[in-house]
């Protein structure tokens, strides 16, 4: 990297950029540059410190990267506790504390501040002038663990104020670990046969307590602000909800979701909106926190015990169970890939009764040890599928000789679906049936996946009534479903109860109920229009996902494109690697899935097709454009995405590696960094000039 003329000046530049970066990230949730930008940026910046430690400053983002393992934690005093939260279950336990808050203030529908109470680890951060000095783990209350070196790696965290430098600030909050850092974590431990944590809570505590702190920077921590410790020359807003916005103000992350609420209905019915979302937020939370709003009316109330009068948590059902494993059994996939699933004593798990739960593949089980008759906890969040987050080995059941009832779990040798032998390959976690095609599992896998949501979409097709129709002959392959008529479902249904001798009451009252058969054949119908990107995913190519299939459809545009794609040309594809290549190549062009296709064709399926987006010729082929100001007679969305389809890259700021840079009206600082760093500059006329010509 060619040393800046001014190093010093560089130096801020990169540490403001990415700050803004950090900030625009985790607090507005606004990203503005892509990561492998926000990379480059710290690494010149790296660069720039290390040629020249004196630029280094105790707030430079660089020093988030973590440092040798230390020996063991030091003790913090807390200068104001960490206090609790007396908790709620039910509503009356909710009215009852309203009416304690209205009698002892005289206000009848007191105002609350609402948030939600995300299940992580409690921090207190301090700030001395600006900057950050030291956080805490809660610890006993009065006195925690100094987390300082692992908490600098939190990016959500800033190490400076924005605009304020109070001579102390103590801000306290949660310190968690998102639902999908949590998965995607867990994924990669078991691909690599490595510890999973069992949960987002004890993934978050776990990653603080590391000793080595370039641990933690490699877990995705992420942090929520929710309240104050001591401060010194920091103007103290006088409600609950202003402090959230002052924190969020200088550059604190704060919920989203929280907000302010009067009277015991109006905190119900918080209650009630964020649980029906709970499944759908991207962390964990295991209840709601009401704060009376009112900062002088809170220290009138004070405390009682360790929790303060003046707030409670209201709890939400808990999103793990223990219950016993009454067997274990494994489940074949559309690929073949060989699930084992612990078939549980019913338990209710947040609000859903569950019955069987995951393990994911033989080396979980053998980590874990489950065995039938255990005693495990299930866990159940968002949407994914419940899965055996441990085992209570204290509670395993034993023979009269002490031993273990039940032998280790061992992996069937031949599939329970087609017998075929199941295979595991040389570095692959999961083991698979061989039986390809002959597999009906497969078979009904790769149906119901067709028909799925993300997929075709094809409301009401489930696993039940494929696996019927596939069982009793009335589809082969996803071509069928499309000839299917209402007397065939009739005729199945009828087929489908005398073979499990049941007789539905409409049977019995000698009705045909035809009304379920008409609305899947709508749904079917409706499917017929559909767009490439969904039809590429359905189609259950191996390690084709949703986001593999839209770039496919973008580059390439028609589906007859990527049929007619070799290898090498469908290795230039972002994200598709010579194993994905190979794959998507000789899935087209085996001819039973081709078969399949025309069939589909023939069944007047279409699917929106348009024009190769990023066209591999196109005259913008990997250049970086941005685009910044506004434009008189396009939205910036529509020109990003017209660049794009010459083939350029949008990007959100302008760096050395941006080819041009596209102004409009009050173009700012992105057109004045073009110009230090000597970047093309066209103003509308030029791009409009450029598009009428090359589009
Ligand atoms: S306030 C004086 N607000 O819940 C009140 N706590 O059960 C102190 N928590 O240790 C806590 N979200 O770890 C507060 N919005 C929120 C919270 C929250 C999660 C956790 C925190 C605390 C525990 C108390």
């Amino acid at each position: 990297m060619a040393r800046p003329a001014d190093p010093a000046a560089r130096a801020r530049q990169l540490r403001d950029a990415i700050d803004r970066a950090n900030h625009r990230y985790h607090v507005l949730d606004e990203p503005e540059i892509p990561d492998a930008e926000y990379d480059a940026l710290v690494r010149e910046l790296e660069a720039i410190e290390a040629a020249d430690p004196g630029l280094r400053t105790a707030d430079s983002p660089t020093q988030r990267v973590g440092a040798k393992a230390s020996e063991a934690f030091a003790t913090v005093e807390h200068a104001r506790p960490m206090l609790s939260l007396s908790n709620a279950f039910s509503e009356q336990e909710v009215r009852d504390f309203v009416a304690r808050i209205s009698a002892a203030t005289g206000d009848a529908e007191p105002e609350f501040c609402t948030e939600p109470k995300l299940d992580g680890l409690a921090i207190s951060l301090r700030y001395e002038d600006g900057l950050f000095v030291r956080g805490a783990t809660r610890g006993d209350g009065a006195s925690g663990e100094d987390v300082s070196a692992n908490l600098r790696t939190v990016k959500a965290i800033p190490l400076r104020l924005r605009g304020a430098a109070p001579a102390v600030l103590e801000v306290r909050g949660e310190v968690y670990m998102t639902r999908a850092a949590f998965e995607d974590w867990n994924a990669k431990a078991r691909a690599k046969g490595e510890r999973t944590m069992a949960n987002p809570r004890n993934g978050a505590a776990g990653s603080l307590r590391q000793l080595d702190s370039r641990i933690t920077a490699s877990r995705a921590l992420s942090f929520y602000a929710y309240g104050l410790g001591v401060t010194e020359g920091w103007p103290v807003p006088e409600r609950q909800s202003q402090v959230l916005a002052a924190l969020r103000g200088i550059g604190f992350p704060v919920s989203p979701e929280v907000g302010t609420a009067r009277g015991a209905d109006g905190l119900l019915a918080y209650f009630e909106r964020i649980g029906a979302r709970r499944d759908a937020l991207p962390y964990d939370i295991d209840g709601v926190v009401y704060k009376l709003d009112r900062i002088d009316q809170q220290e009138q109330l004070g405390y009682v015990s360790r929790a303060p009068r003046w707030a409670l948590a209201h709890k939400y059902p808990a999103q793990e169970q223990t219950t016993t494993v009454e067997a274990i059994d494994v489940q074949v996939g559309r690929t073949g890939a060989i699930t084992p699933i612990a078939r549980l004593a019913p338990v209710g798990v947040a609000g859903v009764v569950v019955t069987n739960a995951t393990l994911h593949n033989a080396d979980q089980v053998a980590r874990l040890d489950v065995r039938v008759g255990d005693t495990v906890i299930v866990r159940r969040a968002g949407d994914v599928i419940p899965e055996v987050a441990g085992v209570l080995l204290e509670a395993r059941p034993l023979d009269a000789r002490g031993a273990p009832r039940h032998p280790p779990f061992a992996l069937p040798a031949q599939c329970p679906a087609c017998g075929s032998d199941i295979v595991r390959e040389e570095g692959e976690v999961a083991a698979r049936c061989s039986g390809g095609l002959v597999c009906p599992a497969q078979r009904v896998q790769s149906l119901i996946h067709f028909a799925s949501r993300r997929a075709m979409d094809i409301e009401g097709l489930g696993d039940r009534i494929v696996e019927d129709l596939v069982d009793l002959g009335f589809v082969r392959t996803v071509a069928d479903f499309y000839a299917l008529t209402q007397d065939d479902f009739l005729q199945m249904r009828r087929r489908a109860d005398e073979r499990d001798g049941t007789q539905p009451e409409t049977a019995r009252q000698g009705k045909v109920a035809s009304k379920w058969a008409d609305n899947l054949l709508g749904a079917i119908a409706r499917s017929r229009d559909s767009t490439l990107e969904r039809l590429l995913f359905a189609l259950g190519i191996r390690d084709v996902g949703e986001s593999t299939a839209k770039t496919l459809a973008r580059q390439f545009g028609s589906l007859d494109a990527v049929m007619s794609a070799d290898e090498g040309r469908l290795r230039e594809v972002p994200d598709v690697g010579p194993v994905v290549a190979g794959r998507i190549a000789s899935f087209f062009a085996e001819p039973h899935n081709r078969a399949v296709i025309a069939a589909l064709r023939a069944a007047g399926l279409h699917w929106r097709e348009g024009p190769p987006q990023a066209n591999l010729a196109g005259p913008l082929v990997g250049k970086s454009v941005v685009l910044t100001g506004t434009l008189a007679s396009l939205t910036r969305d529509e020109a990003g995405a017209r660049l794009e389809a010459l083939g350029a890259k949008v990007a959100g700021s302008v760096s050395k590696k941006t080819a041009l840079v596209v102004a409009g009206e009050a173009a700012g600082s992105k057109l004045d960094k073009a110009r230090d760093l000597g970047i093309e500059v066209w103003d509308e006329a030029a791009l409009l000039a450029f598009l009428a010509q090359n589009e």
